[in-house]
C-alpha cells in the first residue's frame, strides 16, 4: 500500500456460520402448539417471508459464532488472525454483561493487544460497527479489521409470545476489512432516536444478583414496520449522496433481513428491480446484527456477488437506530 496516496477501507474476506439446528415453521408451530400457543407456516411466510431459522446448541456461545464466522473470513482474506489490528462485534446476545465479547472473541483466536470492543445497536448494529471501523482505518488508527455480527436470540424469545418467537434466530457474519489505495467503503450514514426505545426492547438487567425486569424480548412489530419502511429509503438517499452517487449505482441491496416486505418496500423505493435484492431472511430468520454480514456472505459464496460491485447495506432496529453503509466490493 502508498502510505501518500489516499487510505480507504475495503472488504478483503466475508464468512459466516449457521447453527446445525434448523428450525422450520412447521417444526416451530407444533413446538408452539404444545404450549397452546397457535400459529402456522402460512401465516408466517405470508406476512414475513421467513420459512426456516437456525437455533444455536445450549453449549454454543455468541463468541464461538462469532470466531466460526472470523475465521472463515480471514481465510477468504487470506489474513493471519495475528495481523488484526482491531476487533468490532456487533451483538445484543453477549456470552457475559462483561467484559465485552470481542475480547472474548480475541482470546479465541489466540491474539492478544489488539482494540476489542462490541457494538450495541441492536439490528443496525453491523452497519454502526462497519462504519466505525472505516473511520478508524481511514484516519489510520487501525489497518486490518474484524467486524463481526454474532447473535443467539434465540435466548431473548418468549415462546408464549407468538408475535416475535417466530421472527428470529441466531447465526453469525464476519467480513475483514482492510486499508487500501482503492475505495471501498464509500460513505456511510448513521442515525438513533431514543424517543422509541420500548417499541423494541429486552429490558431486563442484572441488579444485586438478580434479573431486574424482563430478559425477554418485546416488540411492537407494526410500529417498528412502520418506522423501518421509512427510514431505509431516507439512510439510503443521504448515503447515495455523500458519495455522488445514484440509485442507478447500485448493484445489491443488503438490508437487514426481519420482513421481505419492508425490503422489498426499500427496493422498490429505490426503484431497483427486486433481483437486485438479496434475501436470506426465508432460511435465517432475523438474525439481528448477524443478518447483514450473514447476507453478504451467502451472496458473495454463490457466486451472485462479484468484486467491484456496489452493495448499499442497511441497518435497521432497536434504539430506534438504523444507518447504511455503501462500498465497492
Ligand atoms: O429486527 C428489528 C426490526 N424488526 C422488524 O422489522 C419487525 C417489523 N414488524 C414486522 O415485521 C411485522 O409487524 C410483524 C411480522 C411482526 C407482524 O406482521 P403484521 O402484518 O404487522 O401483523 P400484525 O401484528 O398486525 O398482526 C396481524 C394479526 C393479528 O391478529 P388480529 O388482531 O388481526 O386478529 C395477530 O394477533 O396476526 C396475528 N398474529 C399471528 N397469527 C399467527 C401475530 N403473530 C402471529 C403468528 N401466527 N405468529
Amino acid at each position: 500500500m502508498n502510505l501518500t496516496a489516499p487510505r480507504f477501507a475495503r472488504i478483503t474476506g466475508t464468512g459466516s456460520h449457521l447453527p446445525a439446528r434448523r428450525v422450520t415453521n412447521d417444526d416451530l408451530a407444533r413446538q408452539l402448539a404444545e404450549r397452546g400457543v397457535e400459529t402456522s407456516d402460512a401465516w408466517i411466510v405470508e406476512r414475513t417471508g421467513i420459512r426456516a431459522r437456525h437455533f444455536a446448541a445450549d453449549t454454543d456461545t455468541c463468541s464461538d459464532l462469532a470466531v466460526r464466522a472470523a475465521r472463515q473470513a480471514l481465510d477468504a482474506a487470506g489474513v493471519s488472525a495475528a495481523d488484526i489490528d482491531l476487533i468490532i462485534v456487533a451483538t445484543s446476545t453477549p456470552d457475559m454483561v462483561f467484559p465485552s465479547t470481542a475480547c472474548i472473541v480475541q482470546q479465541k483466536l489466540g491474539i492478544h493487544g489488539c482494540a476489542a470492543f462490541d457494538m450495541q445497536a441492536v439490528c443496525s448494529g453491523f452497519v454502526y460497527g462497519l462504519s466505525v471501523a472505516d473511520s478508524m482505518i481511514r484516519s489510520g488508527a487501525a489497518s486490518k479489521a474484524l467486524v463481526i455480527g454474532s447473535e443467539i436470540f434465540s435466548r431473548l424469545l418468549d415462546f408464549n409470545d407468538r408475535t416475535t418467537c417466530v421472527l428470529f434466530g441466531d447465526g453469525a457474519g464476519a467480513v475483514v476489512v482492510e486499508a487500501s489505495n482503492t475505495p471501498g467503503i464509500l460513505a456511510s450514514d448513521l442515525h438513533a432516536d431514543g424517543r422509541h426505545v420500548e417499541i423494541l426492547c429486552t429490558p431486563g438487567t442484572v441488579s444485586g444478583g438478580q434479573i431486574s425486569g424482563s430478559p425477554l424480548l418485546q416488540m411492537d412489530g407494526p410500529a417498528v414496520f412502520k418506522l423501518a419502511v421509512g427510514v431505509l429509503e431516507e439512510a439510503a438517499r443521504s448515503t447515495l449522496k455523500k458519495a455522488g452517487r445514484t440509485d442507478a449505482d447500485i448493484d445489491w441491496l443488503i438490508p437487514h433481513q426481519a420482513n421481505i416486505r419492508i425490503m422489498q418496500s426499500t427496493a422498490r423505493k429505490l426503484k431497483l428491480p427486486l433481483d437486485k435484492l438479496i434475501a436470506t431472511v426465508d432460511e435465517h430468520g432475523n438474525t439481528s446484527a448477524a443478518s447483514i454480514p450473514l447476507a453478504l456472505d451467502v451472496a458473495v459464496r454463490s457466486g451472485k456477488i462479484q468484486r467491484g460491485d456496489t452493495l448499499m447495506l442497511e441497518g435497521v432496529g432497536g434504539g430506534f437506530t438504523w444507518g447504511a453503509v455503501l462500498l465497492d466490493f
